[in-house]
């Protein structure tokens, strides 16, 4: 496949996130990871900050681009010339969503696929929301977020625990 695009709030990104950039990259030859940028939405981190932990954390992947998106992800896929719309699937409680999901995007162009990668066992429980909770008190977080990441969420939690 040509190019794919990984989309998600990605507040921050984890290492279960990681895990489908690594294995979606193997299957396109571009891929694009696509950062929501929606203001409604009480995110820990601003766009500009969860783009640049991704880009920190893919370094090195040359075929993986990082950018942001607002609106219809079927429009920002379509401007993208994407073949396919690439979503990790952790566990059957995220299935209904996801197949709402991808009948809509598919509603609104028949062009663009829907491929899910199920995620790895390993990370099949990891979500941003649990570990920026489990940080939150003071639960160790190691291995389950990109290093770079861990401390970026321990910096941002420490300063606005001052606040
Ligand atoms: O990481 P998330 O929060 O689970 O990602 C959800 C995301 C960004 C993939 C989804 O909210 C989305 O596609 N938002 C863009 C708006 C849109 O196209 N909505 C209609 C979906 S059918």
């Amino acid at each position: 496949m040509k190019i794919g695009v990984y989309p998600g709030s990605f507040d921050p990104i984890t290492n279960g996130h990681l895990d489908i950039i690594e294995r979606g990259s193997k299957i396109c030859e571009k891929l694009i990871v696509a950062v929501l940028d929606n203001q409604s939405k009480s995110a820990l981190f601003t766009v500009e900050e969860r783009v640049g932990m991704i880009e920190e954390t893919v370094k090195g992947m040359d075929n993986v681009e990082i950018d942001y998106f607002s609106g219809l992800l079927i429009d920002y896929a379509k401007e993208k010339n994407a073949d396919a719309i690439i979503k990790g699937l952790r566990a059957v409680s995220d299935f209904e969503y996801e197949f709402q999901m991808a009948l809509m995007n598919k509603k609104l162009s028949e062009e663009v696929e829907t491929l899910f990668l199920m995620t790895s066992n390993k990370h099949s429980y990891l979500s941003s929301s649990i570990i920026k909770e489990v940080a939150h008190f003071g639960g160790c977080i190691e291995g389950l977020v990109p290093e770079v990441v861990k401390q970026r969420i321990l910096n941002k939690l420490q300063k606005s625990e001052k606040q």
